[in-house]
């Protein structure tokens, strides 16, 4: 069996957060942010909104587009750092909400390099028989997690999830549409560049010896934003590349680039180095800012319901983040 998307959803928060309230909160100005990001706006949860608020109504639409009911989803794969509670996964209250009895649930911990993750586990759960219509949400609140005290970070993020259905089809299927190939790395020696590093077992919240709360700053993601930048593009170039070559394909053949939506200077940059053709790269970081595992899915939903990838595209999706992680899809629509 082949593994096709056959519905998409997205949902953001309808709060936002723009670069002029930005300027009244820290010593930044809309300028800096937009030549150095290209992010003018982003969408952010309040206090009372959790991951699980978006990643319902994506999984939802994503299924009314499928026309796949509740009950016919044996996989659900929430791709996230940020979920509702510590344990249990929220894909467990994703399952319920759509009402996919009994299907296996897991979140998937790979930061802005999710999504891609988890297009590559159901995709081989797919083709291996152990499941027939997945569902994989790409969601993110980090804006529970940033300092907003903290320029050089603050502006940089947003919220929301974007979700996709994921279906089996038969390898004779006319068309041949379908995910073509998923390529998925790590590096845990870059794992420093971006993290969190409180909440976990290392440096617990509420631990004893009180050192999260001694240090209210592990709590909060951190990030070397230089050096991060430089692996973006490297990556992001490498591992498109490399999709592409798996299928016999190259940049020529792409019809839409998604990248990562993290900043318009690393998705220039990887543009140029693959030699994508003008205007097949999809940019939307000006209104969302990097919203992690959520950028991919949620571009993809705007670009599908907006009826701009026709049937028989290529479409490239690539991500990097934190691990480092970094992975590749290809599809052909
Ligand atoms: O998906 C997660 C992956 N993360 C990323 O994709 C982030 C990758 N990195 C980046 O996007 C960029 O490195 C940033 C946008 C984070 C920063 O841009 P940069 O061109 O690398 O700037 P920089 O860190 O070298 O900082 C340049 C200057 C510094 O001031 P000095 O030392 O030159 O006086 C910063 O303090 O800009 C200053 N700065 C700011 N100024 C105004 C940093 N943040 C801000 C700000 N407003 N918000």
């Amino acid at each position: 069996m082949r593994a096709r998307i056959t519905g998409t959803g997205r949902s953001v928060p309808e709060k936002v957060l723009t670069n002029a309230d930005f300027e009244k909160m820290v010593d930044t100005t809309d300028e800096w942010i937009t030549t150095r990001t290209g992010i003018k706006e982003r969408h952010i949860a309040t206090e009372d909104e959790a991951l699980s608020d978006f990643a319902i109504p994506a999984a939802k639409a994503a299924l009314e587009m499928a026309g796949v009911a509740g009950e016919q989803v044996d996989l659900v794969i929430v791709a996230t750092v940020t979920s509702d509670r510590t344990f249990p996964a929220t894909s467990s209250i994703v399952q319920d909400a759509i009402g996919a009895k009994g299907a296996a649930a897991f979140d998937l911990s790979a930061a802005c390099t999710g999504f891609i993750y988890g297009l590559g586990v159901a995709q081989h759960m797919i083709a291996g028989g152990a499941a027939r219509n997945a569902v994989i949400v790409g969601g993110e609140v980090l804006s529970k997690i940033v300092d907003y005290s903290e320029r050089a970070t603050a502006v940089l993020f947003g919220d929301g999830a974007g979700a996709v259905v994921l279906s089996a089809v038969a390898e004779d299927d006319e068309v041949q549409s379908g995910l073509l190939s998923v390529k998925m790395h790590s590096d845990g020696s870059l794992g420093d560049l971006i993290d969190r590093p409180g909440g976990g077992s290392r440096n617990p919240i509420n631990s004893p010896s009180g050192k999260a709360g001694e240090n209210g700053h592990l709590g909060y993601l951190r990030m070397r934003g230089n050096e991060t930048f430089k692996v973006a593009v490297r990556t992001l170039a490498q591992v498109s590349k490399e999709v592409l070559a798996a299928c016999d394909l190259d940049a020529t053949d792409v019809n839409w680039f998604i990248p990562h939506q993290a900043n318009l200077r690393i998705i220039d940059a990887v543009g140029q180095r693959l030699h994508i053709p003008e205007g097949r790269t999809y940019i939307n970081v000006e209104r969302y800012g990097n919203t992690s595992a959520a950028s991919i899915p949620i571009a993809l939903d705007e670009l599908n319901r907006d009826g701009r990838i026709a049937a028989g595209d290529v479409v490239l999706l690539s991500a990097f983040g934190s691990g480092l992680t970094w992975g590749a899809g290809l599809v052909r629509w």
